[in-house]
């Protein structure tokens, strides 16, 4: 299978997924789009109100928001691939548990990173950062890309924490600012080699630029 036909495996078994809780809630499960090539992968939480409606990613208020982002340096959403943490609307938009998040990735987020293989990955919010760069501190090391693989990853605060709280609005575009000049220098390092999912991976592989 060609990575565009692992992505649409992947979609059609989200669509109809049971593993966790948070099947009994949803409308429809969110599996995520974009092109199957993207240099540049963004990683949100879970589907919110109108992602549950509608079965896309980001297509509410900090959806909106993130197209400004993106926007401004140049790049429309259907040049990158968007999914989130968990395909399945946590009810209420509580907190996506251990478990849930645990199930989700190992299952599909994993796969999605593989078959995309991007030169970047971009998490917005705690709870996607936290999946890739365990214990780390958002308000410490969002913008600052780390190195894992030989991927670089970007933690970056959800726009909608930016949309909530205007003084972090500044600092996210900030750190958008940086993404084309990191793809860029992510050209010069080593191919990305997978697996940076598994449960081995600690925080002392990873080194800070
Ligand atoms: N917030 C997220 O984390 N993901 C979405 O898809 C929408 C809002
Ligand atoms: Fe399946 Fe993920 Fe939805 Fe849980 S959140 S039911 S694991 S697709």
């Amino acid at each position: 299978m060609n990575s565009e036909q692992i992505l649409k495996e992947i979609a059609t078994e989200v669509s109809s997924c049971t593993m966790c809780e948070l099947h009994h809630s949803r409308k429809f499960a969110v599996p995520g789009e974009g092109p199957e090539n993207s240099d540049i992968m963004f990683i949100g939480e879970g589907p919110g109100f109108h992602e549950n409606e509608q079965g896309r990613p980001f297509v509410g208020a900090a959806g909106k928001f993130l197209e400004e982002l993106l926007a401004k340096i140049g790049l429309s959403r259907e040049e990158v691939f968007i999914t989130n943490l968990v395909k399945c609307r946590p009810p209420g938009n509580r907190d996506p548990r251990p478990e849930e998040v645990k199930i989700c990735t190992k299952t599909y987020l994993d796969r999605q990173i593989q078959a995309i293989n991007p030169k970047v990955i971009v998490t917005l919010g705690r709870f996607s950062m936290n999946l890739l760069i365990p214990n780390a501190k958002i308000s410490n090391v969002h913008g600052q890309p780390v190195q894992i693989k030989g991927r670089l990853v970007v933690p970056m605060y959800h726009p909608a924490a930016a949309l909530h709280q205007g003084s972090l609005r500044p600092v996210i575009e900030n750190d958008f600012s940086q993404l084309p000049r990191l793809i860029a220098e992510r050209d010069s390092i080593s191919q990305p080699q997978g697996d940076e999912l598994k449960d081995e991976q600690e925080p002392k592989q990873l080194s800070l630029f």
